[in-house]
């Protein structure tokens, strides 16, 4: 028999990589002169390359997700024991530790009852898509289909959720999407139409999907989805007042709210979720990079009672949700996800985001002083951005080469940060920070005194 022997020669590793691999998010080159960065061992808050170069890792995964850092045995233990036993089961049924963290979650969320199981983030979006579209149909004779959107927010990769995704960059080339969605202006006070304060802008910001759902007619909205703070979009944190406004426009036009959590869930921003920090009461919640910090795929969709009721009706054959997610019965996720949780509660995570990422925006604040091009800084917890511009006065955004330079050269210092890339046309200007919530103000020094010398460098 012919057998294909892998070989762990580094220089074998990344020729297989270039020959096979399409990256994600990456301009391929016809001809390309840099090899692919290939990670292969992470412990705490650091990875090394397959060339043995040690990196602090400012972007939990590039991507928002490794939240209780890397290495952790007791969840690669835990997942290696119950897949040994129960690997999966189609999700009609249930599994035991399916049930135990649903159970967990819950717990975490008064007024939300329900967890339906995905495997990324944009599935459990699609998911909430579907019960307001079913919904619509059930009990609206199909009018309240619409879902709002808002503009700089992302819900997702498929071609339903760029239809709801309010960042023209991504969605360039992949239309025509899906009707029924609704883009709603964003409420980026940094970015804030002339003559206000916040405060009055966060209003008007909520105001005007009041005059979105008006020119729409309420009767065709079923529902609003927001990200409680925006994250690839910009980092951006609502005014005070602009989720208590949300939450009575939604009341008003019997409309539901669906909370987008998939970065901010999991203690990103110093609480289990990003909502929790406003008060607001979503209808459906949405999560997944943080659920198991990258050490499974899972993700959720969970909803209040009153939504779940809506699907009950048994004389009506088509009433229940006739949906399935394959991998949301892959017992890998829960699994992961029970432990992930345990250790966010045993090391007082959510108060460490919320300590550690105030020194990180002081750090950032204080390099304000020195780096002119760093026109706001902004965020809650480990969640932060510096939104970098040529003149303070004017906003105008730092080119995206430039801003891409600052990412290499931390980068060729061993310090991963990320940019906002490919987002909204003209501002992917933001540089990103979201270290795992176990960082310690060593690490934060280390990341922003990184990002000091990626300044002075790059721009002088
Ligand atoms: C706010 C938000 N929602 C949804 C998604 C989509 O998640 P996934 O990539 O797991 O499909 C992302 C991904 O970055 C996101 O940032």
């Amino acid at each position: 028999m012919n057998q294909h022997v892998l070989s762990n020669d580094p220089a074998a590793i990344v020729a297989a990589d270039r020959a096979h691999v399409w990256h994600h998010l990456i301009q391929h080159k016809p001809f390309e002169t840099v090899d692919p960065r290939i990670i292969v061992e992470g412990k705490g808050l650091r990875v090394w390359d397959i060339m043995g170069k040690e990196h602090i890792d400012a972007v939990s995964g590039a991507v928002w997700t490794v939240n209780v850092g890397y290495g952790r045995k007791r969840i690669a233990d835990a997942v290696a024991a119950q897949l040994t036993k129960m690997c999966f089961f189609a999700g009609a049924s249930g599994t035991i530790p399916g049930a135990q963290f649903a159970e967990m979650l819950v717990d975490k969320m008064p007024g939300l009852d329900r967890v339906y199981y995905a495997n990324s983030g944009s599935e459990a979006n699609e998911k909430a898509f579907k019960m307001v579209r079913q919904i619509a149909h059930k009990h609206h004779g199909g009018r309240k289909h619409k879902i709002l959107f808002r503009e700089r927010d992302y819900h997702g990769t498929t071609i339903a959720n760029l239809s709801a995704g309010g960042q023209a960059e991504r969605n360039a080339q992949y239309g025509p999407f899906t009707p029924g969605f609704v883009q709603v202006p964003h409420c980026l006070a940094y970015r804030r139409w002339d003559g206000m304060t916040d405060d009055q802008f966060g209003q008007r910001a909520a105001d005007a999907i009041e005059a979105v759902i008006l020119r729409e007619g309420p009767d065709t909205v079923g529902a609003l989805c927001l990200e409680p703070m925006t994250a690839g979009g910009g980092i951006v944190t609502p005014p005070q007042g602009y989720w208590d406004r949300v939450q009575e426009i939604c009341a008003k036009y019997d409309i539901l709210l669906h909370i987008d959590e998939v970065v901010c869930g999991l203690g990103r921003t110093g609480t289990w979720f990003g909502y929790q920090q406003y008060g607001v009461k979503p209808d459906i919640v949405t999560m997944a990079k943080g659920v198991a910090s990258g050490y499974a795929a899972i993700s959720c969709c969970v909803t209040t009672d009153a939504v779940f009721e809506q699907f009950k009706d048994d004389t009506d054959p088509l009433s229940y949700f006739r949906d399935i997610s394959t991998f949301g019965g892959c017992t890998a996720g829960p699994t992961a996800a029970i432990e992930n949780m345990a250790i966010i509660e045993e090391e007082g995570l959510l108060d460490n985001s919320t300590a550690m990422g105030a020194h990180l925006k002081a750090n950032l604040h204080a390099l304000m002083d020195k780096h002119a091009v760093i026109g706001d800084v902004r965020g809650q917890g480990l969640f932060c951005g510096a939104e970098l511009v040529t003149d303070r006065a004017t906003k105008e955004p730092l080119s995206e080469k430039q801003v891409a330079a600052i990412t290499a050269d931390c980068m060729a210092q061993g310090v991963i940060i990320g940019a906002t890339n490919r987002s909204v046309p003209g501002f992917n200007n933001t540089l990103l920070f979201a270290p795992a919530l176990i960082a310690t103000k060593d690490d934060i020094d280390q990341i922003t005194d990184a990002v000091d010398r990626a300044l002075t460098r790059v721009l002088g």
